[in-house]
């Protein structure tokens, strides 16, 4: 009974977060020894939760990541997440002798969806992108804004409750990325799929964030974080977004006047 009541506690607690960073260092061998990159960070991701990581370049921000997505292990510290992580970078990284349909399958195939069944969610992931009649497209058919599309589907495909995103959109123009913040905040609201955002750029953290999470520089810590309690779907344009990017900007200018540019 003991033992059934302390496994229920469990699983409520293993529901709590989506992820948790618990006193997550990292350190680089470099030419003067170990360069300590991120210093005891503690972070917590609800479940639906969406949080901007934001920060200067080279702050450790896809470090942090991608300790989150377990591609790398900290130095100090723990991480835990409900279930393995999806991942999205800047750059597609589309198998491009692929269509779009088969990318994705790939990715349903990887988690051990039946053959029966992967032509159909293809489909139904491209039209959740809104890329509906492009199953069929390689990707050197599709614009950047399409492939990163693709990727997001991908993603999704594999149907974890994170998803962790690496300045996804930085490459493109700012229409397109305009549209997919957009596309992103309607997917994060059907979904419910939690999502950790990495950007330099202040006002798309706003834009999409519910929190935005403010990295310091040399080495990376939580500096400051804060709500963002605006409805969705926003713009970027918006004066409360506008607003809120002023004093999150003096804020980080102030961090990157005390630890020098990268
Ligand atoms: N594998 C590695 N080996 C050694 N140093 C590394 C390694 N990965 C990252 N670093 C160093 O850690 C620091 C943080 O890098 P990181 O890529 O996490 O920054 P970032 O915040 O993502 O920057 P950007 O906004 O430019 O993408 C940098 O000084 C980088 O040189
Ligand atoms: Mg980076």
């Amino acid at each position: 009974m003991a033992t059934a009541l302390a496994k229920a506690a469990e699983s409520t607690a293993a529901v709590e977060h989506a992820a948790r960073i618990e006193h997550v260092s990292k350190s680089f061998p470099g030419p003067a020894g170990q360069q300590l990159v991120l210093d005891d960070i503690t972070l917590d991701v609800a479940p639906g939760e969406f949080v901007t990581l934001l920060g200067a370049s080279g702050c450790g921000k896809s470090t942090l990541l991608n300790l989150v997505a377990g591609l790398d292990r900290p130095t100090a510290g723990t991480i835990t997440t409900d279930g393995r992580p999806a991942l999205m970078f800047q750059e597609h990284a589309l198998f491009p002798w692929l269509t779009a349909g088969k990318n994705i399958e790939l990715a349903l195939k990887l988690r051990g969806v039946p053959k029966s069944e992967r032509r159909g969610r293809a489909e139904q992931l491209l039209e959740l992108v809104r890329l509906k009649g492009s199953y069929g497209k390689r990707v050197h058919e599709l614009s950047g804004g399409m492939r990163q599309r693709v990727a997001m589907a991908r993603a999704l495909a594999q149907d974890s409750q994170l998803l962790l995103m690496d300045e996804p959109f930085a490459a493109l123009d700012a229409i397109t990325r305009d549209v997919l913040h957009d596309e992103l905040t309607r997917i994060w609201a059907e979904t419910g799929v939690s999502v950790l955002f990495v950007t330099h750029n202040v006002r798309e953290a706003v834009r999409l964030a519910q929190r935005v999470v403010l990295l310091s520089s040399r080495p990376g810590r939580v500096a400051r974080e804060w709500r963002v309690d605006m409805a969705q779907p926003r713009r970027i344009e918006d004066a409360p977004v506008a607003e809120l990017s002023l004093e999150i900007t003096d804020v980080l200018r102030g961090e990157i006047r005390r630890h020098g540019q990268h």
